[in-house]
């Protein structure tokens, strides 16, 4: 597996895992109808312009895995540098490939995300949203010594209105330690 940050031409590969993510993950929390629907165009979109005029303080690193001379994308996560006075930087968005969970890449790209915010914004925690309903992916944090606090209520890109938690860490140096 090798981790690179992403490309302007990364942003269709990034748009299709994502979407591939959410179909899988967020069926029990997402109106099925616009995931069939809306949610490809709906995640190239926005992959497209976050990659055609890149925000100075984000970060997008890649996961690849290697089949034979190809490589795929396996995972990748977004963070945002210092976004919040209080929690620090913020991750908006982990994903792993749905046949790729499970193997220890989403503790990796998070580890990844905690080195690059201990080395450009030291000092500062770092925190990320996850929808309530989204147990599984709860579980996942809680297991890496993450502080769950209720946060709000947010309009989904599907119209509908979800209450996400605020997943903490005050040192992200804790999400360096070993399993
Ligand atoms: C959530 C996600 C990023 C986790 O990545 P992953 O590669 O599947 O998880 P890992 O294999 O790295 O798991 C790391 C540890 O967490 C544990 N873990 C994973 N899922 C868990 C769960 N539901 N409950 C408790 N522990 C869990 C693993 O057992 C592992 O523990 P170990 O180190 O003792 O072996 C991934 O499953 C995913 O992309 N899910 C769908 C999209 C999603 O919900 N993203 C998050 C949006 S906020």
């Amino acid at each position: 597996m090798e981790f690179r940050p992403a490309l302007a031409a990364d942003a269709p590969a990034i748009a299709a895992l994502h979407a591939a993510s959410w179909a899988s993950a967020y069926r029990h929390i997402l109106s099925p109808d616009w995931l069939d629907r809306e949610l490809a165009g709906d995640r190239l979109a926005v992959w497209e312009s976050r990659m055609a005029a890149p925000d100075p303080m984000m970060r997008v690193l890649l996961a690849e895995d290697a089949v034979g001379s190809d490589t795929g994308l396996a995972g990748f996560v977004c963070l945002f540098l210092a976004a919040d006075p209080k929690w620090g930087s913020h991750v908006d968005n982990l994903h792993v490939r749905p046949d790729c969970r499970g193997l220890g890449l989403g503790r990796r790209l998070l580890a990844a995300a905690a080195e690059l915010a201990l080395a450009e914004a030291p000092g500062q925690g770092l925190d990320l949203h996850v929808y309530v309903a989204n147990t599984a992916a709860r579980g996942f944090y809680r297991r890496l010594g993450g502080t769950e606090s209720l946060a709000e209520k947010e309009i989904a890109p599907d119209g509908s209105r979800q209450t996400y938690c605020r997943i903490w860490w005050p040192d992200p140096a804790r999400l360096l330690a070993p399993a």
